[in-house]
């Protein structure tokens, strides 16, 4: 059952992905998807409206016969999510479905919906009777961010959900843990011997994990404004991608035993004292983008002229324990930015000794592995060689580079295909639990609280690399960002 069918999230993601699911072979044939709107619309029209975004979105090619076995088990309620009418009319639907198509009675509630409306639709599910499960049958949650505001609000809804389901029955959809890049790099630092001995404050510098867009907003100003880029981004995102990189290496790849490693380091993580000198917030003015003019962010349809949204934010954070104690990691997100990029790089320290010349070692810069999740999918690792031919020994910097294009025929699948399927087979290691989601806005209240006692988010040009106070912030700490 999807809610939220009109929503841009449902037409460029969720239902490409059920299709390219279907089209790889991955769903069970009696597969049925039953969206729920405030829309006059019967099963033909909103069947209409999934073959469009197919058409549009979808990742593989179109298959007319994939496409009619899909087709047959798609239906749509029309109703108002406050309805309890609707809800019963959703029930009746959904039987008659599993009857018609032997789904087995197993029922999974997409809820794509703003989280306000979390509490209505979950109580709604429960007196509906929706939420009961016969024997042998399953009942899943699927909710999309924000989980929450803050530590509080996150933890209220934490309770929401608690009062109907049980904690696996609840998958919370961070997509970045759906991308291969980001899987990758748990099998990088743990199937190979030569980077763990490597990964620690003896070894590293500083980590720097990018997640730079060059889209503004977009139509997303009713979300957008008031969430702004930390929460949007850095809350749920890159606090992934640092727990990923930064924590120990788990017992198995059991969910329980990876969360437990995840939580710990994010239990560790710690905000600098002075907020102000190490984190830096912008927004974006008008500029250019790829030759083209572009607005700012206060221009933007349906945004207040006096808003403090950040699009850009910046901050340093430290871990507390033995294995990164003095090493700062510092995240950063924006949108209009100069190129859409997302990386996660690991600095080194310098060599303790050159035994060159100073001269000969002038473009010679910090070792660094860098895991590129996106778009350029790989991992370029950077050091010092030898420039052939000049007399002397001059030593300047190189990359070796692993694309995915050239090691392995299959494209990646979209995260959302992976994230679907693996809410079916019930398999949840790729989705945070309550627990990671408040250590993660425990790790962000402090900043946030700050930034709203702050007034307006410094303005940075559309095209560029973010405001100058963030070019400031690592510069206190003797470091410069890495131009992507
Ligand atoms: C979403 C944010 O979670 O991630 C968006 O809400 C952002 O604002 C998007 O654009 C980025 O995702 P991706 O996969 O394009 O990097």
């Amino acid at each position: 059952m999807l809610f939220g069918v009109t929503g841009d999230l449902a037409r460029k993601k969720i239902m490409p992905a059920i299709y390219d699911l279907a089209n790889r072979g991955l769903l069970p044939p009696g597969f049925g998807l039953v969206g729920f709107a405030r829309r006059e619309w019967a099963d033909e029209d909103f069947a209409q409206e999934v073959h469009d975004s197919v058409r549009e979105f979808a990742r593989t090619p179109f298959r007319e016969e994939v496409w009619r076995q899909l087709a047959q088990g798609i239906r749509f309620v029309a109703g108002d999510l406050a309805d309890p009418q609707a809800f019963r009319t959703l029930r009746e639907t959904v039987l008659a479905l599993d009857a018609e198509r032997g789904t087995l009675g197993n029922h999974a509630f997409y809820l794509s919906i703003p989280p306000g409306l979390f509490p209505t639709v979950v109580a709604q599910i429960q007196q509906a009777g929706l939420a009961d499960s016969p024997a042998g049958a399953w009942r899943r949650v699927v909710i999309e961010k924000p989980f929450g505001h803050d530590l509080a609000s996150a933890e209220s809804l934490d309770q929401v959900l608690a009062d109907v389901f049980a904690p696996d029955e609840i998958f919370r959809i961070d997509h970045y843990l759906g991308k291969e890049t980001v899987q990758n790099i748990l099998a990088v630092r743990f199937a190979n011997e030569m980077f763990e001995p490597l990964w620690n404050s003896r070894y590293v510098d500083n980590i720097q994990i990018t997640q730079a867009e060059d889209i503004g907003i977009g139509g997303r100003a009713g979300y957008y404004d008031g969430i702004g880029a930390a929460r949007d981004v850095i809350q749920n995102h890159l606090l992934q991608l640092l727990a990923l990189t930064a924590m120990d290496e788990p017992l198995s790849f059991d969910p329980r035993q990876v969360r437990q490693e995840k939580e710990k380091v994010l239990a560790a993580v710690t905000v600098p004292q002075d907020i102000d000198r190490h984190t830096a917030r912008g927004q974006y003015a008008t500029g250019w983008q790829g030759g083209v003019p572009v607005v700012g962010y206060l221009e933007e349809p349906g945004i207040p002229a006096e808003s403090t949204t950040e699009t850009f934010a910046a901050i340093r954070v430290d871990i507390d324990n033995r294995r990164w104690a003095g090493v700062p990691f510092y995240l950063r997100t924006g949108k209009r930015l100069g190129r859409r990029v997302t990386e996660v790089a690991v600095v080194f320290k310098r060599a303790p000794h050159l035994p060159f010349a100073s001269t000969s070692v002038l473009e010679l810069s910090d070792n660094a592995l860098v895991f590129r999740i996106q778009p350029d999918e790989g991992i370029t690792l950077r050091f010092g060689s030898k420039v052939p031919g000049v007399s002397g020994m001059e030593v300047r910097d190189v990359t070796m580079d692993f694309q995915y294009g050239d090691s392995f025929v299959d494209t990646s699948p979209e995260a959302y295909e992976r994230l679907i399927l693996d809410v079916l087979l019930g398999d949840p290691p790729l989705f945070p639990q309550a627990r990671e989601v408040d250590l993660s806005w425990r790790i962000l209240d402090p900043v946030l609280e700050r930034w709203a006692d702050s007034g307006r988010p410094d303005a940075y040009a559309s095209g560029g690399w973010g405001p100058a106070s963030a070019y400031e912030m690592i510069a206190r700490d003797g470091r410069t960002w890495r131009r992507p």
